[in-house]
């Protein structure tokens, strides 16, 4: 009998293991093709996936210095959350009390709440409370199984306080497990201060905010919310190839309250994602598939917002458009951090089964960050970041509604979190 091989780690005793498989986005018709294997495990060592197997085949060939038993539930790898704003201060409850009172999300906003009531937080507060703050947060999105968080400042609205929002950023992405890629979204809304000299705020972030993201090496990405009531395409254009003329790479939030043409816009500037697009057009789905845009959706957010259309999300599969999902956790249009919730809603709103949710939540979030070749799947030699789960089946996955059913959290090899109290 040969001599097991020694690893660091062995998740073994899995209903099943279930990933999507890849180093880029699924489209189409493959968007739901995951791989299941039942009583499945994963063997890992030195932070990666060395093997995914059956569970009696891989403990008999590897002798590993930590073992985690699944007891019977489902495997899968961290969820990648695609987009969120969780530097902020302060919450808008107010806000959802009066849309439940019948108010919209604009109208709230024209009368001085939305974004803007969200950068007077932001402003006073010291680095360190921010910090503090998304310290706190980062071990919510860990215990709910969400291992790679794309963060976006945009409550600032200052040089100085996107770039506090940045090292809040860094700092915590350094300080604990869950990695966050950092995004300036200094285009978010005019501040006060800018209202009536618009330009004068282009320049800003043009001229500016852009060029000491890019020196600091601070930020991957630069984002814009295109929108009737935020900045239009022509000002949106201006600041977004000012942003890819530094080197930033280019998310924008398009088409999310009226069909203003903005996935259009981030298929002609080559964006690597568009995000909302519930107003998107056939000819914006077109523009997408064309230039290889990921659509990112967040199906909780019409729900929070209390509108009534969905991103087309199956139209968008079917037009060849790489689709991923994220909560856009933020404290003004979803104040929720679960992507086990989005998964469930894009089955409901899109009709996506659960392989398809798995992947857009996964491998296809993943590739909106540049980031598929390393994370987003279970296979060999990618970052060994997984979750043990109490489903008995991966149609759980979506079938479930408000329980998180992670047990454990593995993040590059490690145990990082463990559930008190599973299944609660
Ligand atoms: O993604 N659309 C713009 N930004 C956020 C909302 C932010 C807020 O209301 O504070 C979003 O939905
Ligand atoms: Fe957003």
């Amino acid at each position: 009998m040969s001599a097991s091989q020694s690893i660091d780690l062995l998740i073994h005793g899995s209903a099943e293991v279930v990933t999507p498989l890849g180093q880029a986005a699924l489209t189409g018709a493959g968007l739901g093709d995951v791989s299941v294997v039942p009583d499945g495990a994963v063997a890992v060592d030195d932070g990666r996936v060395l093997e995914v197997g059956r569970s009696a085949d891989l403990q008999n060939k590897y002798a590993a210095h930590t073992t985690l038993d699944a007891q019977g539930g489902t495997v899968l790898p961290g969820l990648v959350d695609a987009h969120t704003h969780p530097v902020f201060m302060g919450t808008r409850e107010a806000e959802f009390e009066l849309r439940a009172a019948g108010k919209t999300y604009v109208e709230i906003s024209a009368a001085g709440g939305g974004i803007a009531s969200s950068l007077e937080g932001v402003r006073t507060s010291s680095e360190e409370a921010l910090l503090g703050s998304l310290m706190e947060r980062a071990r919510r999105f860990l215990s709910l199984g969400t291992t790679t968080v794309e963060a976006k400042t945009g409550y600032g609205l200052t040089l100085e306080d996107e770039l506090k929002g940045l090292r809040v950023i860094q700092r915590a992405s350094a300080e604990q497990p869950v990695d966050f890629v950092a995004t300036c979204l200094a285009a978010h809304a005019y501040p006060p201060e800018y209202a009536d000299r618009r330009e004068d705020f282009h320049t800003l972030i043009v001229e500016e905010i852009w060029p000491a993201v890019a020196d600091q090496g601070i930020a991957r990405y630069a984002d814009v919310f295109t929108e009737e009531q935020a900045f239009d395409l022509d000002s949106s254009r201006r600041i977004m190839a000012g942003a890819r003329d530094v080197g930033l790479e280019l998310r924008m939030h398009v088409d999310q309250l009226t069909p203003l043409g903005g996935a259009q816009l981030a298929a002609e500037l080559g964006a690597r994602s568009a995000d909302h697009l519930e107003h998107v057009s056939p000819e914006g789905i077109e523009a997408l598939a064309g230039a290889g845009v990921v659509a990112t959706l967040s199906p909780l957010v019409p729900l929070f917002l209390r509108e009534s259309t969905e991103a087309p999300g199956r139209a968008l599969v079917a037009g060849g458009v790489p689709v991923a999902l994220s909560t856009d956790f933020n404290p003004g249009s979803c104040y929720c951090m679960s992507m086990f919730e989005v998964l469930t809603w894009a089955s409901l709103r899109y009709g996506f089964s659960a392989g398809e949710a798995l992947t857009a939540g996964t491998l296809n979030a993943a590739a909106s960050l540049d980031l598929a070749h390393e994370i987003g799947s279970l296979e060999v030699g990618k970052r060994a970041d997984v979750l043990i789960t109490d489903l008995p089946n991966h149609s759980h996955l979506t079938y479930e509604l408000g329980r998180n059913p992670v047990t454990a959290v593995v993040k590059g090899g490690q145990l990082v979190w463990r559930a008190q109290d599973p299944g609660a």
